[in-house]
Order: C-alpha cells, then structure tokens, then sequence
C-alpha cells in the first residue's frame, strides 16, 4: 500500500495530462510537469509558482467565501473575484432606495467601502498526511474506517490549529482515499466591498448566455481584505486596515493572441473522472432529470414574482441565481453525456478491466459488487432528490425542517433546560433569517406544486405513511391541482412559523406538541422522518460501499496503466490547483467556428432595452458608440475585448480564478466552462473544452471609464 502511495505521488508528478487536462496540484508539479508549461511558453521558475519559503504565486491566490476563488492585485489587499461570487455580498449590501445589484457601485476612497459577512482564505502550507492517516486506519474493516476517520482527521489538524492567528489545517482525500493531504489555511473575516458593475454588465446575458460561448459578461467585482495593524486576522472594525499581502499579481493590458499561454490558479470544487458506468446511468436517467424538473418548477415561481417587484427581486436575486446556475449545468451535463456515448466508453473500459481483473484476486468481483450497490440504491434515488430539490426545495418546508432538531431537544430523555435553551435560541435566530428571505407568494406556488408532484412521481411505497391519505380527506382529489393549491395556502395561513406572534408566543416557551401540530413542520418533519428512518441507512451504505470500491478501483486502473499512475492529477476537491493551457478559437459544430475573443461591437449585437438579461447602462452603450476605450482597446481588433477563451481544465470553484500569462501577470478572470463541454466533470473532452474569462482589460475599461473609479486604476498600476 505505502509503495503504491509513494508511486501514486512520484509519477503524478512525472508526467502530464494530453491535450490541457489536468488540475495539478502546484506544490506537487514534478520536472515534467514542469517542463511541459516551459513549453508550451511559461516564462516563471518552479520557486515562482510555488514556494513554502519565498513569496509565490500561490499567496495571491485566495478562496473567496464559500465556493468561489480571488486573487490579490495591489499591495493592499485588493481582491478581484467574479460578480457572481460577490453576489450575495452585493445583494446584501444593496436596498431598494440605494441598489448597489441594479446600479453598480465603487469606493472612491477607503471609507467607502462596505462590510460584508464574507471570509477569504489564503493557503499556508501543505503536509502529506497519508502515512499518519493510514497508520491510525491500519487493520479495520471499510465501514470501521468511515466511522473513524474524521477524529483522525481532527487528531491531526488540532496540532496545526492556532486560533489567535485564524489557522486551520483541513484535510482532503486525493486519489478515491488512495493519499491524504493537510492544507493549512489562514482565514481573513473583515473584507469589504469595493466594486461591482451594474448586474447588467455583471450577469449580462443571464440564463440565457450562463455555460455558454460567445459570451459578453463583465463577471467581476472588487473586494479588500483587512487585517489588524499588526496584520493578523480579525473581526470587522474601524481600526483594521488594508493588509499587505506577500505577494498580488500584476496586472497587464498589453493584450492577448489566439494560443498564447494561459495559467489559472484557483479552487476545482469537484470532478469525477473515474466515474462508473453505473454512476453515470444512475445520474443520466434518475438524478439529473429529477433535479432538472423540480428546479425548472421553482426557478418558475420565484421568477413570476422577481420581475414584479425590485424588493422581491433583491431578496431572491442570490438563490435564484444559484439554482439557475446548476440547473442548467445538471441538464447539459447529462445532454453532453449522451451525445459523446461517455456511458458507452465507460462499458468498454470496465469491459476490459474485467478481463485484467479476472486473474487477479482483489479485484475480481469488482463490477458485480459495483452492479449490486447500484441495483441496491436505484429504486430509493429518485426518492432522495424529490426530498431534497422537491420538498426541502420551499424555503418554508426547508426551514420547519430545520425545526426537528428543537423538536429532539424538547422530546429527548434527559434534556436540561438548557439543552432546549440552546436550541429554541439556534431555532430563534434562523427564523429571523428565514423571515427576511422568505417570499410568501412564490413560496405558496412552489409548496402546492413540489408536494404534488412528490405524490405523483415517487412510488406510493416510499410515501410517508398516512400524510396525503390525510391531505386528500381534508382537500379533495389529489388528481386535482387546486387540491394541493388549496392545500398551500391553508398551510400558509396556519402555521405558526409565519406569525410574529404565534412565533414569538412558541418560542418564548417551546414545547413539543405544539410544534408537532404545526400545519407545515407536521408535514415536512413526515418526510424527512421517512426518509431518515428507511432510506438514509441504505443511502449511506451505498456511498460507503461505492468508496471503498472506488478507492480499489482507482488502484486498479493504476496498476494496469503501463505508466502507471503518469497523466493522473487527482479529481477536484476544492484543494488548490493550477491548469495550464492556450488561448484558443474553436469549432463548436459543422460550419461554425468560433472566435477566441468577443468585443464590445457585440456586446450591442446582443443589446435589447429594457430586456430582463440583455439590456444595458445607457454609459456603456455610448461609449461604446463612440469607442471611447482609452488604454484598454485591442490594437487588433481595433475594439475593446470583453471576452476570451482557453483550453484550460477547471470547473465549478474555479470561478473568479486569475488567469495569467507566461510571466504571471494577470490578464482575465475565468467565470465559466463552455456548453459543448458540460460533462466535463465526469469526461474532459479535448477537443472541445473551453474555460470562458473575462478580460482584465474590460475589467478595468468598466472601472475606469464607467465607474470613474480612477482610485482604484492608480492603485493597481497596470503594466501597459
Ligand atoms: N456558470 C457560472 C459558474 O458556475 C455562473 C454564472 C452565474 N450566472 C448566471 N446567469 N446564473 O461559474
């Protein structure tokens, strides 16, 4: 096992990927790695990408709240990242009366800038923890080891844990649990506000142009991070002040040419190259269609009312966003999916790995135990979405759900007063936060249809037992949509959650039978309770047992690779990465070739006044009219370059990731993957994958010339 580790990590770091796959872990970049950037036009020593001792690459790069990547470009502490990974930031910050989302808005000086409840991390070091890990797991049985694991985790992250200065290890499985490795990271909480283009600029396109190429979308904003004055991390106050990184990225507006070199930095959420057959028709036939459909159900609702009304729209702006977001990933992922047969290769591939494996005793039964785990799991599947996008998928029902664990304080043996203190107080806070989100009139819709359609959609056997048994004696026909219209608004009216004084009453002294004859939480707590009870266990063992089998098998596909593990990088798991690659032009489909850049001219292209997601600041338009670009104009083109194209492999994470050119000068930001190349987390396609960036130069054409934040222009000193 330690030998197969130790070649695991010597040959990953050997040999690269084709074409531009690859999501290479940068303090592991071995010579040939290496090399192959050399060649295809890297200009910057190994000391330069990644260095535990000198300041790097690797410290201007940052994780951006919760799922998002920035960068650092000036000497204090400014942080590009997307528009969409500030988003909620910019929505929470804006009101009706001054709309920061509709309207933009730049910090002409320090004090502008706005508070914000975001974090961003930057990455300290890096430990391969492996033998630790393996050592404290020796001798035990695979459902022993998941038990175990994360108090070994912890064992080994609490002796890196320092809180006065904001450090924390976290450790990430590479390989399917074949490696483990610690990153330590240091968590900045003061970081501010400083920029957004009107969501016009910023989300230009929407839905419509979101995954795709040409695209014309100005997704960045600006934030600061700040410290104490002695530069350590620290809560919000007046007294912090910019911090000055170890290292931030030069900016150029020297421009770009179809294949130059393109390097992106950043945070790949998740990738799953090794996919079975089995997953992928499990995703294709049940997971994807029945997400796809309950979100078309929701986004539909909540639309109806954002287009009405400018508070609805910035209350829901964020979560529609996000919904929209993988909705339309999940329903091109499995259209990609089909299109390249990807199931069909995979068949072939098991095919003859089951031919190596015949001789060879631990893999032997490999694919029928793969066949049984999904047989096993397939019938409850549709169940564990319906649930999850279905009914938790009304903001209502999600939030009584979250009642439960009061519900368990109240009922639990044993319980101290303070127990349920803490729990009616938790509860108390989240309600707040629920009320000011919550919707009532999109929610209504979204509870009538989702409860409906988990009564027609999932088998009758898998129902919470006696609740639409109920619901029918008390509505009516279940077969009629007005039953469960009806249904909804009663609910609405009743429960106690949606009135401040019903609330406030239960509150104050919780106790368990009136929760539990709560109209809503009676409902919702019947379904999370079936599902808890009957179908988590099976769910679990599922997961476990597809783990295990997917840690022997990536053993497995190793050993049967002449160069074993060569052109092998780890699935994506949030851990840094770095890709490298060009920027490149392609042919989506027969007769269409699509260029490596779109410019302003398009932008008007696609310009319709008043539109929900292609209308303009009336600025922009004119001075594109006039061509008014100032420094940031394409000599070639003769225009301003909005957009560009690479061949690098990233995925969701990613976004707001710098990419630089052969010196590391920052020339974009990457905001999203291409839609011929939508399955690429389970299948990159080297022909066709495409990460779409804005270009920097835009970036700072939208500050500078409609922002007029020349502050900021001065402060990050572009490189002409
Ligand atoms: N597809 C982009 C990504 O996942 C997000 C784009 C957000 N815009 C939108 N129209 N929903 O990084």
């Amino acid at each position: 096992m330690k030998k197969l580790i130790l070649s695991l990590f010597l040959l990953a770091s050997l040999f690269s990927a084709r074409a531009d796959e690859g999501m290479w872990l940068p303090m592991l970049l071995g010579k040939q790695v290496y090399n192959d950037m050399v060649k295809r036009g890297l200009k910057l020593s190994k000391e330069q990408l990644y260095s535990i001792n000198k300041a790097s690459i690797k410290d201007a790069i940052v994780i951006f709240g919760r799922g998002c990547t920035g960068e650092i470009v000036s000497n204090q502490g400014l942080i590009f990242t997307n528009h969409h990974c500030g988003y909620e930031a910019i929505a929470a910050a804006s009101s009706v009366k001054n709309n920061y989302l509709r309207d933009g808005f730049y910090a002409y000086n320090k004090d502008q800038e706005i508070k914000s409840e975001l974090t961003v991390q930057f990455l300290e070091q890096i430990v391969d923890v492996t033998k630790q890990v393996e050592d404290s797991l020796k001798g035990l049985k695979w459902d022993d080891r998941v038990k175990k694991l994360q108090k070994v985790y912890k064992s080994i992250t609490d002796k890196v844990e320092d809180k006065e200065n904001g450090i924390a290890g976290r450790i990430y499985s590479m390989f399917k649990d074949n490696q483990y490795i610690m990153f330590v990271y240091k968590t900045y909480k003061d970081i501010r506000l400083v920029g957004t283009p009107p969501e016009s600029i910023g989300k230009f396109g929407g839905d419509t142009d979101n995954w795709e190429w040409p695209r014309h979308t100005g997704d960045f904003s600006i934030f600061r991070v700040y410290a104490s004055k002695d530069g350590k991390p620290t809560e919000y106050s007046n007294e912090n002040v910019p911090l000055t990184p170890k290292h931030f990225l030069p900016v150029s507006i020297k421009g770009i040419k179809d294949g130059d070199y393109a390097m992106i930095y950043g945070y790949p959420g998740g990738t799953n190259r090794y996919e079975t057959s089995y997953g992928i028709k499990l995703k294709n036939e049940v997971e994807n269609p029945a997400l796809v459909a309950l979100r078309d159900m929701r986004l539909k609702y909540m639309h109806e009312q954002m287009i009405k009304d400018p508070a609805v729209k910035l209350k829901l702006a964020s979560d529609y966003a996000g919904i929209a977001n993988y909705w339309k990933f999940f329903d091109g992922e499995t259209k990609q999916l089909i299109k390249y047969n990807v199931y069909d290769q995979k068949k072939q591939y098991e095919t003859e790995f089951a031919t190596w494996a015949k001789s060879r005793i631990g893999f032997k039964d490999i694919f029928t135990e793969y066949e049984k785990n999904y047989a096993n799991w397939t019938p409850y599947s549709k169940h564990r979405q319906y649930l999850r996008e279905g009914i938790l998928g009304s903001p209502l029902s999600a939030f009584a759900s979250s009642l439960i664990a009061l519900e368990t304080a109240l009922t639990k043996p044993g319980a101290t007063a303070e127990d349920i203190k803490k729990a009616a107080d938790a509860a108390n806070n989240a309600h707040k936060n629920f009320m000011n989100a919550e919707d009532l009139p999109s929610d209504k819709n979204i509870l009538a249809a989702v409860a409906k359609a988990f009564y027609n959609d999932i088998d009758k056997s898998q129902h919470p037992v006696g609740v639409y048994e109920k619901l029918s004696a008390a509505y009516g026909d279940l077969n009629d949509e007005n039953t469960f219209k009806k249904w909804a608004l009663d609910v609405f009216s009743k429960t106690m959650i949606l009135s401040d004084d019903k609330w406030n009453a239960f509150i104050a002294n919780p106790d368990s039978a009136s929760l539990q004859s709560d109209a809503m939480f009676n409902f919702t707590a019947a379904f999370v309770k079936n599902y808890n009870n009957k179908y988590m266990p099976l769910y679990t063992a599922f997961v476990n047992k597809n783990n295990e089998l997917g840690r022997l098998y990536l053993k497995g596909i190793i050993e049967r690779r002449p160069d074993g593990a060569a052109k092998m990088y780890p699935d994506a798991n949030f851990s840094m990465r770095v890709s490298f690659g060009n920027v490149k032009s392609y042919k989506p489909k027969d007769a269409v070739n699509y260029d490596f850049v779109t410019t302003a001219s398009g932008i008007l292209e696609k310009y319709v006044p008043g539109d929900y997601e292609f209308d303009l600041p009336s600025k922009e338009v004119e001075l594109i009219k006039n061509k008014d670009f100032g420094d940031y104009i394409d000599k070639n083109k003769n225009d301003l370059v909005v957009a560009f194209i690479t061949t690098n492999d990233i995925t969701g994470g990613n976004s707001g990731s710098p990419v630089m050119d052969a010196n590391g000068n920052l020339i974009g930001l990457a905001f999203d993957g291409n839609y011929e190349a939508l399955s690429h987390k389970i299948a990159f396609d080297a022909e066709l994958n495409r990460t779409i960036c804005v270009d920097v130069r835009y970036v700072l054409w939208c500050i500078d010339k409609l922002g007029g934040a020349t502050n900021l222009i001065d402060e990050i000193k572009p490189i002409k």
